[in-house]
């Protein structure tokens, strides 16, 4: 199914390569994405053409002004701009979201149209959220200047995941979260590379132990790196038990 983003943005040109490079730029050439950007400043009336103003209450830095989103996601979803609609998400990225992750990514994957509006400064009148039924979307906990790279992550992440977009379609389905555990590590010739050498294992022939030393050398790496994520699939073990009995 084609997936069609609006991208909201003050930096429209910041976006040229993931619309045009790698796995992004060969889904738009087979159509089966669509994207849409959309320059903010477009919809703005005054000379200077500013989107943004004085945040109310004092204190530093700007916020983005109601009136030039309202009118670029209307003018993008029509009518149904203001009202959730199935199929439709409308994504504001910004440090005070939901945590993107591939639980939420995969979910995006099955939409029919992602409006991602790109935040910059200290945010957005509240009215914004509130008003046009937007959802806010982080990438992890840090503060990056600007939503546009993260809405070119989140991109990359639905994109690879429709059917049709990967050159292996199992390829999206091994990976790192998609089990709730980190990905495997992986060898490729030559067999012994500057003293080192891939594990015998590997080269034995043998599914089943293969897949019983992927099986631990991912826990292993899970539980070295990101303890966290094996929590959460404990916890998701226990609560399937207790469901069961
Ligand atoms: N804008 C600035 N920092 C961000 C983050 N971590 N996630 C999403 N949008 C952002």
């Amino acid at each position: 199914m084609a997936v069609r983003f609006d991208i909201i943005t003050i930096f429209p040109g910041m976006f040229s390569s993931v619309v045009s490079e790698s796995i992004v730029g060969r889904a738009v050439k087979s159509g089966l994405v669509e994207i849409n950007r959309v320059d903010l400043r477009d919809f703005t009336e005054d000379k200077h053409r500013s989107v943004d103003d004085r945040p109310y209450g004092g204190g530093p830095g700007m916020v983005f002004k109601p009136e030039p989103v309202f009118d670029a996601v209307e003018n993008v979803l029509g009518e149904v701009g203001s009202s959730a609609e199935p199929g439709i998400r409308k994504i504001i990225l910004t440090p005070q979201g939901r945590r993107l992750d591939q639980p939420l990514m995969r979910e995006l994957s099955g939409e029919s149209r992602i409006v991602l509006l790109c935040g910059h400064y200290e945010g957005f009148d509240h009215r914004i959220v509130e008003g046009l039924g937007f959802e806010e979307v982080s990438i992890g906990d840090y503060v990056l200047s600007g939503g546009e790279l993260p809405a070119m992550v989140l991109i990359d992440g639905v994109v690879r995941l429709l059917p049709g977009a990967l050159g292996h379609p199992e390829s999206s389905e091994q990976e790192s979260f998609e089990n709730g555990v980190l990905d495997f590590p992986q060898y490729t010739r030559p067999p012994e590379y500057r003293g080192m050498k891939v594990p015998e294992v590997l080269l034995s022939g043998n599914h089943a132990e293969i897949e019983q030393w992927r099986h631990e050398r991912a826990l292993e790496r899970t539980r070295a790196s990101r303890g966290d994520l094996l929590e959460k699939l404990e916890l998701q073990e226990t609560g399937q038990e207790l469901d069961n009995t």
